[in-house]
């Protein structure tokens, strides 16, 4: 058995039965045709082992960014093993803004369209110009962005094309024309300033975030553990008459989006331990590793999350992390 321990962010002390590097479109191939359980990881920055895997993990590890122009926008490719953070500050530092709210993100840029990344008003969507994939098949090809099936926080690769096919790179297509994106929270206070760039926003936006969110080197997390809910309009406004400071963003089709984190913190779980498990005080919706955590520490935490949310608001909150078993993935609703 091989350690995961180091091998994603949460930190627990889980095991495979084995593990390959992932680098050459063969080493995808090798991978694709294993018959026993298999899963990839990134730099396992949106996981949660439940145990040991009982198969082999592919470790996506394959390099190189190239970007071309026209007189409209710069196309960038980064190979799926290549750091989404680094990316953004490397294209950053070459005079090609656009992925400023994204920045600090955890994970690959290969990573990034599964589970659709997003933050401060932006996601992948918004800049992806197609996916590039190697199918069970072998052959290596583009899928363009209109066919990936974003939404918030999904696309097909994390539900129905889940385990058939292997992301390899991914096509970002940044306009030369560049729109700051300020409608988000903090970001609202550089509306309006006329030496405005892109870095004072990506320096924000790590500002913010660094004050939010624990660093996965010094405190084992995923990021958000849930997603947050969408609900009917009947029970947005049930639910604001009870409650009528609680955040809520109406949605195209008439629903409302709830904040997961606000429903966490008023269902007075914020900060409850559970063995070595914690809800991280100062975001709810973040579940932390203290560092003796077992996997069924962080499983009975996010069990006792969801029914007490569900008790005190009548909203049943879904995991954003991946729930990885023995065998493979297990769908976050049966957790
Ligand atoms: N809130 C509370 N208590 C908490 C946490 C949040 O009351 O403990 C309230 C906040 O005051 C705010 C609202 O909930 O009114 C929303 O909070 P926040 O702005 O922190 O964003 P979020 O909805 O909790 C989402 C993403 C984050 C992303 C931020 C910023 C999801 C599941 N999470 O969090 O993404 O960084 O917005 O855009 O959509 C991630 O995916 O791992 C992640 C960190």
């Amino acid at each position: 058995m091989v350690s995961l321990k180091s091998l994603h962010t949460f930190g627990l002390d889980v095991s495979a039965r084995s593990i390959l590097e992932l680098r050459e479109p063969e080493d995808f191939r090798r991978f694709l045709s294993l018959e026993e359980p298999k899963i990839l990881l990134g730099s396992g920055s949106d996981v949660l082992f439940t145990g040991d895997f009982a198969g082999t993990v592919g470790l996506v590890r394959s390099q190189g960014l190239e970007i071309t122009e026209d007189p409209k926008a710069w196309h960038v490719h980064a190979a799926a093993g290549e750091n989404w953070h680094e990316t953004v500050l490397r294209l950053e530092k070459q005079g090609i803004p656009g992925l400023e709210n994204l920045a600090l993100i955890p994970g690959t840029c290969g990573a990034a369209p599964v589970q659709n990344i997003g933050a401060y008003g932006c996601e992948l969507a918004d800049f992806c110009e197609y996916v590039e994939i190697c199918g069970a098949g072998g052959g290596i090809r583009r899928i363009p962005r209109d066919s990936c099936g974003f939404g918030y926080r999904t696309s097909n690769f994390k539900t129905k094309w889940a385990g058939s096919l292997i992301i390899t790179g991914i096509g970002l297509k940044l306009p030369r024309r560049w729109v700051p994106r300020l409608d988000y929270g903090p970001l609202r206070e550089l509306k309006g300033r006329q030496d405005l760039t892109s870095r004072m926003i990506l320096e924000e936006v790590v500002s913010v975030r660094r004050s939010k969110i624990p660093d996965p080197t010094v405190l084992g997390n995923a990021g958000s553990f849930f997603q947050n809910p969408c609900v009917p309009a009947a029970l947005h406004g049930e639910l604001l008459r009870r409650h009528p400071g609680m955040p809520a963003y109406p949605q195209k089709d008439g629903s409302f989006k709830l904040a997961a984190g606000w429903l966490i913190e008023h269902a007075g779980l914020s900060g409850r331990t559970l063995g070595g498990a914690q809800i991280y005080p100062r975001q709810a919706l973040i579940l932390v590793n203290t560092g003796s955590a077992t996997p069924g520490d962080v499983v009975a935490l996010a069990r006792e999350v969801i029914h007490q949310v569900f008790d005190t608001f009548g909203v049943r909150l879904v995991p954003e992390v991946r729930i990885l078993g023995a065998d493979g993935e297990i769908p976050a609703t049966d957790l």
